[in-house]
């Protein structure tokens, strides 16, 4: 790829720094619902063929997955096999106690950190010196108030409603939500029966216990607090836990008067859609909340799950075969025209893409601001393990983008015939607008969990 287009966007990518300034400019933004514990631990390929020997799988048998559900503790290796052998992010849900219980005896963990897309936007915009953030918190024993930064603009309720800085907060009688994040490598190799499956893309598998966020618990002082008093941003998600056996479909539609009422104050709602394993739950989602949400962000799996529930198969096919931006736009356009939802960004290796109305309140320009500085900060967590400390946001100031994302970009500008576009990210189609930021690739990322909902987050809060 060109040094010269390179050095366009390495010009972009400048304005990083003053974005970050302006973000201390908003004033409220909440975060809901889901804030749990992040058991994470980094499996080899090596200890997983060996845990998959314990259990006596065989391989066909590992190869043969019924459900996406964890029901016993060998659904855990089936799902982690499949996430490593394909390179791929999933989660997988359980209400066994046994599962959990043999996660803990049998994976154990490397480090505790905040889990879930409520709790993890929430130290984000807290870091990024939005002046207050509001945390929706199911759960708060000390555990997991530890997980928040000891900053005072992270504010949640305890037990008799008072709003304080969440790491502040214990509530005594909670019990903590643990989730298992299990990262593997790229090029790491696992054995089976004398056959090597060798990890393409570093990535990981969540295997989640939690009672509370899979009946959607929500805190009554938190929803009063929020939907009485204005606030600029609601980053909205959590719901993709539910399932359609444990009343989800109808918990999905009880959020939809409130999403109503933070909307009756003009806030932006953004809702991250997540990988939604329950097919009911999904549609619910899409066709309940996703269409009356300002803005979505989804992955590139999770966009083949949105087509999936709108009766797009064959282009959802398409994509699953070659997961690139020429698929992936055309899929994007044709969500955006289904759903309606006024802005929609989704995010794959190597670039970010925005569609969005034309009215929409924020603009291209200030949505590119937004996403170079998500991918500013995006990097920066690749790189230093997380963003707990304000030097590590800019960390990557200077790095050039990829050429992979440039690669991405290029075949869309040439669907387009749009020379521009390559160098400016901004561009028209089909009536919307188009804007796209390729990004910087850490080579070996310490961290990829919350990835998508800090991409997300900062892209929408930072679109200054
Ligand atoms: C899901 C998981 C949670 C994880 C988050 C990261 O919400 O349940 O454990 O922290 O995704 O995006």
């Amino acid at each position: 790829m060109s040094e010269e287009i390179k050095n366009k966007w390495l010009d972009l990518y400048a304005t990083a720094p003053q974005t970050l300034e302006k973000v201390k400019e908003v004033n409220t933004a909440v975060t809901a619902f889901n804030a749990n514990v992040d058991a994470v631990i980094k499996l080899s390929g090596q200890r997983l063929a060996e845990l998959v020997k314990e259990s006596g799988l065989s391989l066909s048998a590992l190869e043969d997955i019924k459900q996406t559900k964890l029901i016993e503790p060998q659904d855990v290796l089936k799902g982690i096999f499949k996430s490593f052998k394909n390179g791929i992010a999933e989660e997988w849900l359980s209400e066994e106690k046994v599962v959990y219980d043999w996660m803990l005896n049998h994976l154990g963990y490397d480090r505790l950190q905040m889990g879930g897309q409520g709790g993890i936007v929430a130290n984000v915009l807290g870091i990024l010196g939005v002046q207050k953030v509001i945390v929706h918190t199911n759960s708060l024993p000390k555990e997991q108030a530890e997980q928040f930064l000891k900053l005072d603009n992270i504010v949640s309720f305890d037990e008799k409603g008072q709003e304080k800085p969440a790491y502040q907060i214990c509530r005594n009688n909670d019990v903590p939500m643990i989730h298992w994040i299990i990262e593997f490598d790229k090029g790491d190799t696992v054995e089976i029966e004398g056959k090597k499956f060798v990890c393409p893309k570093s990535n990981r598998f969540i295997a989640t216990y939690d009672p509370l966020n899979l009946r959607l618990v929500t805190d009554s002082h938190f929803i009063k607090e929020t939907t009485e008093n204005p606030a600029e941003f609601v980053i909205l998600s959590g719901m993709h836990a539910l399932t359609a056996n444990n009343d989800g479909v109808s918990l999905v539609e009880k959020v939809l008067p409130i999403m109503n009422a933070w909307h009756r104050h003009g806030t932006i709602v953004h809702l991250e859609i997540a990988s939604t394993q329950d097919m009911e739950v999904r549609r619910a989602i899409i066709q309940k909340l996703a269409t009356n949400a300002d803005s979505i962000g989804i992955n590139e799996r999770e966009l083949i799950d949105i087509l999936e529930v709108v009766g797009e198969d064959k282009l959802a096919q398409m994509c699953r075969e070659d997961c690139h931006a020429e698929n992936l736009f055309r899929a994007l356009l044709r969500v955006k025209e289904i759903l309606k939802t006024p802005r929609i960004q989704l995010h794959f290796f190597g670039l970010y893409l925005t569609v969005q109305n034309k009215s929409f309140r924020i603009t291209p320009k200030q949505n590119r601001h937004g996403m170079i500085l998500a991918a500013t900060v995006a990097a920066g967590k690749a790189g230093t393990g997380d963003v707990n400390h304000a030097e590590n946001l800019l960390w990557a100031v200077g790095q050039k983008v990829s050429d992979v994302g440039l690669k991405e970009l290029q075949t869309i500008s040439d669907i387009l015939e749009d020379k521009d576009f390559l160098e400016t990210g901004l561009t028209q189609c089909a009536g919307f607008d188009v804007i796209a930021v390729p990004t910087i690739l850490v080579e070996k990322p310490k961290t990829l969990v919350g990835m998508g909902d800090t991409i997300s987050s900062v892209s929408l809060v930072g679109a200054r």
